[in-house]
């Protein structure tokens, strides 16, 4: 857009009073956005500034009233040589490599033309820049070069930093939209202590929505669990079985799964302590001293106790028997089911809980090429899958509703991993796709959605298979998976 008259005159205006300013104005920056090349690299320059001396990036809230985004804040210094009269401007471009990439540039022209190398009251020229809205637990790329820039066959002055937004824990970023879809304001204040043979959960609901999964677990092994719980109140109190041997240094995890967010909400930590139970067996008041006390009371104690042992563990044993016994006929095998995911679902969180759900609640043997990458390696894939598909009872196709944002939640899955269920899943597909045009095979295959998933266009192929969305038609699912 070409300014119009009265803007030019009033350019013109501030021109001539920055002239007539010149040597007691201060320098400064004009900062706006341009995407394109600057025209300074379109024409050759003679005489080019030299680089920058550092780049440095931070998140810093908006300070815009209700904006509740998070910025970086670019700051910059130039180099102290005599090339500096030639600067005009810089440019900073941010480039974003989350679940949807971006690309952003700004271009800052300096207000007043260099004539020191450094600044009348300091020892460099420090500038800085805040904009760039950003989105938590993502990589920016922050790349600054200065106009006019380097020509072709010039060293290239450009400087770039790598900066990854802090996560929707961060006392900042937690108020951003997205983060606060997520349940980042949540405070769930969980209690939970343990008593002989369960834990007792307390926690507060969320307003967001009210199902939710509560697992004690001991660093990555699921010691027991609640089933999905709708909740309707604020809070809630549930009670897990976990001996208290085994819940030695467990914690509680909360799962919410809110409509916003669906299996990817931000899950929640509390420590488990002792139930304050009333276990004074020994009322006694003591009148003798202790000491003396115990010596007289030890020896029977010590056969009592040994004989209590020996006629426990005979009970248990009998117990152990009877329940052998009883339940045997009744324990079914499991059944082979081949699991293949969508490249976009995120394997730790989705893939594996998907998995362990599959286990635990669905009697399934489960088929993962994460788990048997030695085979696969051996095997080849191709051989390996087609080797697979006829041994599994069943083979779930499971897509994820968010495009999970892998590579910074899911360590260390990144890159190598992406692209090898990429190849699983495309395979296949294609592999499978040829039994899903005769009803007789077709009864092998399900699809599965986590939340809302669509079928993507490529994939309509799978439509006539029986489709469920967890944790919606999580029992019909069980059920048919089961029925073969
Ligand atoms: C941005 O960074 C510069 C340099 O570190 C600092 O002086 C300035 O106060 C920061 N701005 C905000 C809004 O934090
Ligand atoms: C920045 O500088 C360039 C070239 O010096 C000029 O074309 C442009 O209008 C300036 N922009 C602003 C907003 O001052
Ligand atoms: C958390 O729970 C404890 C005990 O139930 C209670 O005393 C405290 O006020 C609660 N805090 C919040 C923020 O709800
Ligand atoms: C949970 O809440 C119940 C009922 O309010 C209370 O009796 C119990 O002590 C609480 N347990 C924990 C571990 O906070
Ligand atoms: C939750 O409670 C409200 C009022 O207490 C009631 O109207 C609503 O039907 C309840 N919802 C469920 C799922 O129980
Ligand atoms: C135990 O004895 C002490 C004094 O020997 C007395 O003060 C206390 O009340 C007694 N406690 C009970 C439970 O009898």
């Amino acid at each position: 857009m070409l300014p119009g008259l009265p803007s030019l005159l009033a350019l013109s205006v501030l021109w001539l009073s920055s002239l007539a300013l010149r040597g007691l104005s201060e320098q400064s920056i004009k900062c706006f956005p341009e995407m394109g090349p600057s025209t300074e690299w379109i024409v050759r320059n003679k005489l080019t500034p030299g680089g920058l001396q550092t780049l440095r990036v931070d998140s810093v809230a908006s300070s815009e009233p209700n904006s509740d985004a998070v910025l970086l804040n670019v700051s910059w210094t130039l180099k102290q040589d005599g090339s500096i009269q030639m600067l005009k401007a810089t440019k900073i471009c941010v480039d974003g490599k989350g679940q949807f990439s971006s690309y952003s540039c700004v271009r800052c022209n300096y207000t007043e033309v260099f004539h020191s190398q450094t600044p009348p009251h300091g020892s460099k020229w420090e500038f800085h820049y805040v904009g760039f809205p950003i989105k938590p637990e993502t990589p920016y790329f922050i790349r600054a070069h200065n106009i006019p820039p380097a020509n072709m066959n010039e060293d290239i002055t450009a400087i770039s930093v790598k900066f990854t937004s802090p996560d929707c824990q961060d006392p900042m970023m937690k108020y951003t939209k997205k983060c606060r879809e997520y349940g980042s304001l949540w405070t769930p204040n969980i209690t939970a202590c343990q008593k002989e043979k369960s834990v007792e959960v307390n926690f507060s609901t969320s307003s967001l929505g009210f199902k939710y999964l509560v697992l004690i677990e001991n660093d990555d092994d699921v010691l027991g669990n609640s089933d999905i719980l709708e909740l309707n109140q604020s809070r809630a109190s549930v009670i897990i079985p976990v001996t208290a041997e085994k819940g030695k240094g467990a914690l509680v995890q909360i799962i919410p799964y809110f409509p916003t967010c669906n299996n990817d909400c931000i899950r929640r930590r509390g420590a488990i302590v002792s139930c304050p139970e009333i276990i004074n067996p020994v009322s006694v008041n003591r009148s003798q001293p202790r000491t003396r006390q115990m010596f007289l009371i030890l020896p029977p104690l010590s056969v009592a106790m040994w004989a209590l042992g020996v006629g426990l563990y005979l009970l248990w044993r009998h117990e152990k028997v009877k329940k052998i016994l009883l339940h045997a006929p009744t324990l079914l095998p499991p059944i082979k089911v081949l699991l293949v995911y969508h490249p976009q679902a995120c394997f730790y969180h989705t893939v594996c809980d998907f998995a362990e759900y599959l286990q635990d609640h669905c009697r399934s043997d489960v088929i993962l090429d994460q788990w048997q990458k030695r085979k696969i390696a051996e095997m080849g894939l191709v051989l390996w899958l087609t080797t697979q598909k006829k041994e599994a009872d069943r083979v779930v196709f499971l897509f994820s509703s968010q495009a999970d944002t892998c590579d910074s939640s899911c360590k260390p899955s990144a890159g190598r991993h992406r692209e090898s269920s990429q190849d699983l899943f495309t395979l296949a597909f294609n592999l499978f796709c040829s039994d899903l045009k005769s009803q007789a095979s077709l009864a092998k295959y399900l699809v599965v959605s986590l939340g809302e998933a669509a079928l993507a266009e490529g994939h309509s192929a799978l439509s006539v298979c029986p489709r469920y969305q967890l944790m919606k038609d999580a029992n019909p699912f069980c059920k048919d998976l089961l029925a073969i």
